[in-house]
């Protein structure tokens, strides 16, 4: 068959595809995909903190965070096929800025938690539509814990080596004055379809 003929035969097929979208299944195993996804950068991360909060100290865990959150964020994307990353709209790595989306799907999350829902289920989804074409997207909220507040917390109860040490790293940081159970930021996820 000669290449016009076949893209005759193969351009509705194509269209069809894009009209439609995933089917619900497909839509389910993405969901699916994503939650695995955001539960391993979560965990690796987290694992990798208490480790370093415990060989290191607080000042030293800066320095792991600052290197390996970023890789653990791109080890899981080449993982699952995706893409993930951590984002806040208070954010201390200069790149973590949530985009509309992003900000927009925080704000309902929070509403969620101040609602009564649990934390573990604080997460959403949607296909988008972009200049590209559609897009699966998804969010996990990432609760502040006490762990947490060394880092996060109220400045006047951050400890001043810790304090340095940030100043000096995150010059713009907009990170600190949580409190355990706001929402610190996201994990976000991007699925082009
Ligand atoms: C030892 C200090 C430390 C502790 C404890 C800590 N963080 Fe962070 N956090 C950091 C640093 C440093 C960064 C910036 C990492 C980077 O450069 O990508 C960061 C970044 C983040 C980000 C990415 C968005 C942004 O602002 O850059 C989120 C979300 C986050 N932390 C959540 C948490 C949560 C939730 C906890 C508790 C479970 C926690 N952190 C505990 C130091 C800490």
């Amino acid at each position: 068959m000669k290449a016009p003929a076949l893209i005759a035969l193969a351009l509705p097929v194509l269209l069809a595809g894009c009209a439609s979208g995933p089917s619900a299944e497909e839509q389910a195993a993405m969901v699916a995909d994503a939650r695995k996804a955001a539960a391993a950068l979560t965990q690796r991360l987290g694992g990798e903190l208490k480790t370093a909060l415990g060989e290191k100290g607080a000042e030293g865990a800066i320095g792991v965070c600052k290197e390996r959150a970023p890789q653990i964020a791109a080890e899981v994307s080449k993982q699952f096929g995706l893409q993930a990353t951590r984002v806040s709209p208070k954010n201390r790595n200069p790149a973590a800025v949530p985009d509309a989306w992003e900000a927009e799907v925080q704000t309902g999350l929070e509403k969620r938690l101040a609602a009564g829902e649990k934390p573990e289920t604080l997460d959403t989804w949607q296909i988008v539509a972009t200049p590209t074409g559609k897009q699966f997207r998804y969010a996990k909220a990432l609760p502040v814990l006490p762990l947490c507040l060394t880092c996060h917390g109220d400045p006047a109860a951050i400890p001043a080596g810790v304090k340095a040490r940030l100043a000096a790293d995150y010059p713009l940081d907009k990170a600190t004055g949580y409190a355990p159970g706001m929402v610190r930021g996201i994990v976000s996820i991007k699925r082009p379809l």
